[in-house]
């Protein structure tokens, strides 16, 4: 088995590290991927969006009919918790220190049944660990991509950890040599593995429509406001296979790559083949964005 770091997180209530923290063989998270979860960059020791990260929890919630077994200053506290115990682990000053939180609620033990039980505890679980963002390389060359048709269910709007159909597609492009899979389900965009994608065509910006078929990235709100701050129009609607292979530019957005140029495009090369300009102030407006946080 692979050794654990002994990084610091949250069991159902107590602070551990990962080595030591243990949960039963029949936890319907491990048993049925029952389960959901959030992923939070930190950016100098400060949580970046957590409200929206909380209320996208709060929808996964509902949906999948499991308590919320906290409120937002419960689940602040934690994570801030987290952080600090991170830091002092690292040796470095809270403020100085970009972290990723990953946080997880299953439904619970019960015995092996496909029906929710009901009356029972949802586990809890967090952790925290460095946030690697994408390198100068990628940056300054973009990344890769291939596509694929979607094969994954239709309830892509909640974050659930039953994440196999993710698995299966960024395996395609780890396959190929590529950064993601970008997928098209009949035809239109929908998302990449998991990252949302953006087309730039003409100086302005669109993404898929907001629905049951893609997961509402944290950045999908925040790209209308950069770009609403930069003067790009900005627009969610149905967008063809042939308007991708069309664009100008084409973004990728998730918590950990922030905002992505994507320089090729099942080998073939998207507008330039370089990261275009629409990219950059993007990107450039995204970073004051964490530093104003
Ligand atoms: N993934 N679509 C899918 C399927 C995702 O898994 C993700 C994020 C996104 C982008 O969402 P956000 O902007 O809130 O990060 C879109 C996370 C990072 C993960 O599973 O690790």
């Amino acid at each position: 088995m692979t050794t654990l770091p002994e990084l610091p997180c949250f069991l159902n209530g107590e602070y551990t590290t990962l080595p030591n923290a243990r949960i039963s063989v029949m936890d319907r998270g491990f048993i049925f991927g029952d389960g959901v979860y959030e992923v939070v960059p930190v950016y100098g020791g400060r949580l970046f969006r957590f409200a929206e990260h909380m209320a996208r929890l709060e929808r996964s919630l509902r949906e999948c009919r499991i308590r919320n077994p906290h409120d937002r200053s419960g689940w602040a506290a934690i994570a801030s918790e987290l952080v600090r115990r991170y830091a002092r682990s690292e040796g470095v000053p809270e403020t100085g220190s970009d972290q990723l939180i990953y946080l997880q609620i299953t439904r619970g033990v019960a015995m092996r049944d496909h029906a929710m039980p009901v009356g029972i505890e949802p586990t809890v679980f967090m952790m925290t660990n460095a946030l690697k963002s994408p390198g100068p390389e990628q940056r300054a060359q973009g990344v890769a991509c291939v596509t694929a048709d979607e094969f994954r269910w239709e309830k892509a709007h909640i974050k659930s950890t039953s994440l196999l159909g993710a698995v299966f597609a960024r395996q395609i492009s780890v396959d190929a040599g590529a950064a993601e899979t970008v997928m098209f389900r009949h035809g239109f965009l929908g998302e990449a593995a998991s990252s949302n994608v953006w087309v730039v065509k003409d100086g302005a910006v669109a993404g898929p429509p907001k629905d049951n078929l893609v997961l509402e990235g944290i950045r999908f709100g925040l790209m209308d406001e950069l770009c609403r701050s930069l003067g790009i129009p900005f627009v969610l609607r149905r967008i063809s296979r042939a308007e991708v292979f069309d664009a100008d530019e084409l973004l990728l957005t998730s918590a950990t790559k922030e905002v992505l140029p994507v320089t090729r495009l099942d080998g073939r090369p998207v507008g330039t083949g370089r990261p275009g300009p629409v990219y950059a102030r993007v990107y450039e407006a995204y970073q004051n964005a964490k530093a104003a946080a």
